[in-house]
C-alpha cells in the first residue's frame, strides 16, 4: 500500500503507522540529497505557513524556516506576544482565522490539547514543533540520523538516560515503539514514564516487534546499546525543579565511565539540544568521537522540511 500524507497533521507520531514514518525518513534523506545537489523542487510553491512559538527555540524555528525558503513557501513567525491566541481570542477562533489564510501551521507551546484543537479547526496541517507532552519532530531527525551512521534503524538497541517523563522520552518511546527500534529508559524510579504512554507504547511494540524496558540501573540498560541519548533535566517551564532534579538525576549523567560501560566501540551519544554541558553531559562525551549532535541539528531542518512536503504535496 503506498503512502498518502496529504492533509494530514503530525501532532504525535502515535498517529503515524510504521510505513508512513519510514517513508518520511526515506523522503527527508530524498531532499537532503538533492539539496546537497544543489536541486531544489519549489514542492510548497506560493504556500504560507504559519509558525507559533510559544516557547522559545534555535533549531526548531530555524528548521521551518529554512525548509519553507528552500521548498518555495513563505514562513511567518509569530511569537505568543504577536497573536492573541488562547489571551484575548480561544484557540477554536484563532485556529479558523489562520485556516483561511495559511496552508499548514506549526506550534510549540505549552498544551498538546491546543496543537490538537489547532488542527481540529483550522482545516489545515498543523506540525507539533515540542509540547510539554511530546515532540515528534525531533525523534525523525533522530531516526534519520542513526540510520546514517549505523546503515539501519529497526532492531537497534536505543537507550535513554534522564528524566524519563519529558516530552523527549515519551516522544522517543512512541516513535521506537512504532518502528520497531527496541527502547529502554534508565531512570530514577521518580521519573519513570507515565504508565499511560508506556501501556500505549507496549501496545504498538506487539505490532512492530520492539523490546520496551523502564529501570533504574543505568548500566544493566546501556550494555550493548547502540545508542545512548539524553535530554536536559529541567524542560522548559520546569525552572523551578531544578534543585530536585540535580539530586534526582545526577547519578544518570551521561559520561566516560557510562560509555564504555555499553561495551560498544561504535556506540553513538545523542542529544534533542540544546544541552547543560557539566549535568546531563560531560563536556568530553558531548564533544567525543561517539557524539553526533549536530548531525541531529541538522536533520531536523531535512526531515522537517519532509514532514512538511508530504502534507502538503502529497
Ligand atoms: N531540539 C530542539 O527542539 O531545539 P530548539 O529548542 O532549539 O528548537
Ligand atoms: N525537554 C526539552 C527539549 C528541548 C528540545 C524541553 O522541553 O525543554
Amino acid at each position: 500500500m503506498s503512502v498518502n500524507l496529504k492533509g494530514k497533521s503530525l501532532l504525535t507520531l502515535k498517529d503515524f503507522s510504521k510505513e508512513e514514518i519510514y517513508y518520511l525518513i526515506d523522503l527527508a534523506a530524498e531532499l537532503k540529497e538533492k539539496k546537497k545537489n544543489g536541486i531544489f523542487e519549489k514542492n510548497m510553491k506560493n504556500k504560507n505557513i504559519a509558525l507559533i512559538f510559544e516557547k522559545p527555540s534555535t533549531r526548531t524555528r530555524c528548521a521551518f524556516t529554512v525548509a519553507c525558503n528552500d521548498e518555495g513557501a513563505h514562513p511567518e513567525y509569530l511569537s505568543k506576544n504577536d497573536i492573541q491566541l488562547g489571551h484575548k481570542e480561544s484557540v477554536e477562533d484563532t485556529a479558523r482565522v489562520l485556516g483561511r489564510m495559511f496552508d499548514g501551521i506549526e506550534f510549540r507551546g505549552f498544551s498538546q490539547e491546543v496543537v490538537e484543537k489547532l488542527a481540529k479547526y483550522s482545516g489545515v496541517p498543523v506540525w507539533n514543533g515540542l509540547t510539554d507532552d511530546d515532540h515528534p519532530t525531533q525523534v525523525l531527525a533522530d531516526f534519520l540520523t542513526i540510520r546514517e551512521h549505523l546503515g539501519k534503524l529497526e532492531g537497534i538497541k536505543f537507550v535513554y538516560v534522564g528524566d524519563g517523563r519529558n516530552n523527549m522520552s515519551n516522544a522517543l518511546m512512541i516513535g521506537c515503539a512504532k518502528a520497531g527500534v527496541n527502547f529502554t529508559v534508565a531512570s530514577p524510579k521518580e521519573l519513570w514514564p507515565k504508565s499511560d504512554i508506556l501501556n500505549i507504547c507496549k501496545k504498538f511494540s506487539e505490532e512492530s516487534g520492539a523490546e520496551i524496558n523502564v529501570t533504574d540501573n543505568k548500566f544493566d540498560a546501556v550494555k550493548n546499546a547502540d545508542v545512548i541519548y539524553t535530554d536536559v533535566w529541567c524542560s522548559m517551564g520546569e525552572e523551578n525543579k531544578s534543585e530536585e532534579r540535580i539530586k534526582l538525576l545526577s547519578p544518570y549523567q551521561v559520561n566516560n565511565e557510562l560509555i564504555k560501560a555499553s561495551e560498544n566501540e561504535k556506540v553513538l551519544f545523542m542529544h534533542c539540544l540544546p544541552a547543560v554541558k557539566g549535568k546531563e553531559v560531560t563536556e568530553d562525551v558531548f564533544e567525543s568521537k561517539y557524539s553526533v549532535v549536530f548531525d541531529e541539528a541538522e536533520n531536523r531542518m531535512h526531515t522537517i522540511k519532509a514532514v512538511m512536503v508530504a502534507s502538503i504535496r502529497g
